[in-house]
């Protein structure tokens, strides 16, 4: 079997079997505690084998994990997250403060939010519908999710309150604010006209130019750091010419 990335399937499948918990089954009961939702067991052999139609030559078909190995990949931590603010709306000393945070993690195989009730079940798969998977600010960076110019030329959408609530600020590591990403919420937040936000929609984050944004700002830096080494390239030979120079050298004339 091919070598399958480890934790974004268990990510990816740990969330949707959350999502599962709330499907019309899981809330037949009226609002009573303690709540049992009926959570299915996701990672299904027999399951995962009727996933796509049969292709016309087989040679090209997936082939799935087999659910031994899925239930033995470990459990990805979530950690406390906070919202990002469009320039004008963040709080002030917001950044300060977020640097004196420390990480906390609010979901892992040894802690977890309240599950009594349907109420605490619905609130926990909000925590994991806006739990961020990519992390070192790889969608955006902390200076874009914090400037105009990237709003304006993305066209990212805010809410009425001035929150941008496609990524979120997660400290893993006192000190370090990590624009994250790749959550349910990137992909399925959507933000009305009116500034108010439906979640589990078809989202709104434009991806698409988002990428584009990010590529053009790489370009930009690629040529300024060319620009830089070469720079530093020739005053290194200047320096090394002027040096031979003054012991005498006669082969090369110091600039
Ligand atoms: C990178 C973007 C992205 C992320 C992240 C993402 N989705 Fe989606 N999702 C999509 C797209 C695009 C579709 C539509 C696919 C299609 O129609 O072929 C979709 C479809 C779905 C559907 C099917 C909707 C339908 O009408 O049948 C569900 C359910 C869903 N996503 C849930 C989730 C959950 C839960 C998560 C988090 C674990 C998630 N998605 C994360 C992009 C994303």
């Amino acid at each position: 079997m091919p070598a399958i990335p480890r934790t974004p399937i268990a990510l990816a499948v740990g969330l949707v079997s959350l999502c599962a918990a709330f499907g019309p089954q899981a809330f037949q009961s009226a609002s009573s505690s303690p709540f049992q939702p009926a959570v299915p067991r996701i990672w299904d052999d027999q399951a995962m084998s009727m996933l796509e139609l049969p292709l016309a030559n087989p040679i090209g078909s997936a082939r799935h994990a087999p659910a031994n190995y899925y239930y033995k990949i470990p459990v990805r931590a979530i950690y406390k997250s906070y919202p990002i603010y469009e320039p004008g709306h963040e709080p002030r000393g917001y950044m300060e403060w977020l640097k004196t945070r420390q990480p906390l993690i609010i979901w892992d195989a040894t802690h977890h939010p309240p599950l009594q009730t349907r109420e605490d079940w619905i609130r926990a798969g909000e925590m994991v519908f806006d739990s961020s998977t990519f992390f070192y600010n790889l969608d955006a960076t902390l200076d874009q999710v914090r400037s105009p110019d990237w709003y304006q030329t993305v066209g990212v959408p805010v809410t009425a309150n001035g929150v941008m609530p496609f990524e979120r600020y997660v400290i893993r590591k006192k000190g370090a604010i990590e624009v994250s990403g790749n959550s349910c919420a990137t992909c399925h937040t959507r933000v009305m006209p009116d500034g108010s936000v439906v979640k589990g929609a078809q989202g709104n984050f434009p991806l698409d130019r988002n990428v584009a944004y990010r590529y053009r700002a790489g370009v930009a830096r690629c040529a300024q750091q060319r620009a830089v080494s070469v720079r530093r390239a020739l005053g290194a030979a200047r320096s090394a010419c002027r040096s031979r120079h003054s012991h005498g050298a006669t082969d090369c004339l110091a600039a």
